[in-house]
């Protein structure tokens, strides 16, 4: 397999699956932008990337998920150098013990895990479509048994670490449903992956239920494997509006393929942005 003509870009690419990944995107020769928030990290990441593959085309660009301001720059930014994006990865998450508030006034979690991805999604959809079998995946899978409170998205009333991050993929799922049905996706393939566990970071606020989740979890490896199974096998428009665990195909529930939900899960996120982003 071969990547040497496609552009990709990774969000929270620094560390965990997102920096795997990279790596082997650009291992297969991909062009791929590292976007972390963190500039430090973010050189650490590409220097790595570098030591292990010498001719490894990759580039850091700065993006703050949790502001909006950061998240308009890098948009503005990323356009301005690049013509067309073959792949898109919304990988960045965060999972916050307590709830917190970004500069935004959005809730954490649903500002970086969801309504972030929401933005790249439709800010790149242009320069998507002059990628070559374009490719949207967003990171994650819900069990099934979550369901959102629309009166609720951002957890004022209730708030779990666990339950409102898995809230959060929630959104991010009938986003991409709703997009995938949507005409202006015109050829732009959307998908939701969930990779499996894998051993990272991500519990970092509780470090003992971070441990216990480490002992049940796979290397990052193999997580990143699953992923780039799916970029690489071929024509991705059989692959659009699914959703993924590891490398199979997880058969949509009948909450999921509630299109009342996914539209008005998208029209209320276009309200919320509106004024947030141009
Ligand atoms: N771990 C699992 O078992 C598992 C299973 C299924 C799916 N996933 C999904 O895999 C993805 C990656 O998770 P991971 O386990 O690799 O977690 P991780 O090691 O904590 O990596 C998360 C990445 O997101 C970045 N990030 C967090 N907040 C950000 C912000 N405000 N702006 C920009 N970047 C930000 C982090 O940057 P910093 O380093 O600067 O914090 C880091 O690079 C997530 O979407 C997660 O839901 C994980």
């Amino acid at each position: 397999m071969t990547l040497s003509e496609k552009t990709c870009l990774v969000t929270g690419a620094n560390t965990g699956l997102g920096f795997a990944v990279s790596k082997k995107l650009a291992e297969q020769g991909a062009h791929t932008v590292l976007v972390c928030r963190n500039k430090e990290k973010g050189d650490s990441a590409i220097l790595e990337i570098k030591r292990d593959i010498p001719d490894a085309s990759v580039e850091l660009m700065i993006c703050d998920l949790s502001s909006m301001k950061s998240i308009q720059s890098f948009i503005e930014e990323f356009k301005a150098k690049y013509s067309k994006l073959d792949i898109l990865y919304n990988n960045a998450a965060v999972m916050k013990q307590k709830r917190t508030v970004t500069e935004d006034g959005f809730e954490m979690m649903f500002q970086v895990n969801y309504l972030a991805s929401f933005i790249l999604m439709n800010s790149f959809i242009e320069l998507l479509k002059n990628g070559s079998s374009p490719y949207i995946i967003n990171n994650g899978r819900p069990a099934d048994k979550y369901r959102l409170d629309m009166d609720d998205l951002q957890f004022m009333r209730q708030y779990h670490m666990y339950n409102s991050f898995f809230k959060t993929k929630l959104c991010l799922l009938f986003a991409s449903l709703e997009l995938s049905r949507r005409p202006e996706r015109d050829g732009v393939t959307v998908t939701m992956i969930d990779p499996g566990p894998f051993k990272s970071d991500l519990v970092r606020d509780v470090p003992l239920a971070g441990w216990v989740k480490n002992l049940f979890s796979s290397p990052v490896d193999k997580a990143a494997d699953n992923i780039l199974y799916h970029v690489a096998s071929g024509e991705a428009e059989d692959k659009n509006g699914k959703v993924f665990r590891e490398k199979q195909e997880k058969p949509l529930t009948e909450y999921w393929k509630d299109t009342n939900i996914s539209k008005q899960v998208w029209t209320v996120t276009e309200t919320l942005i509106k004024d947030k982003i141009k």
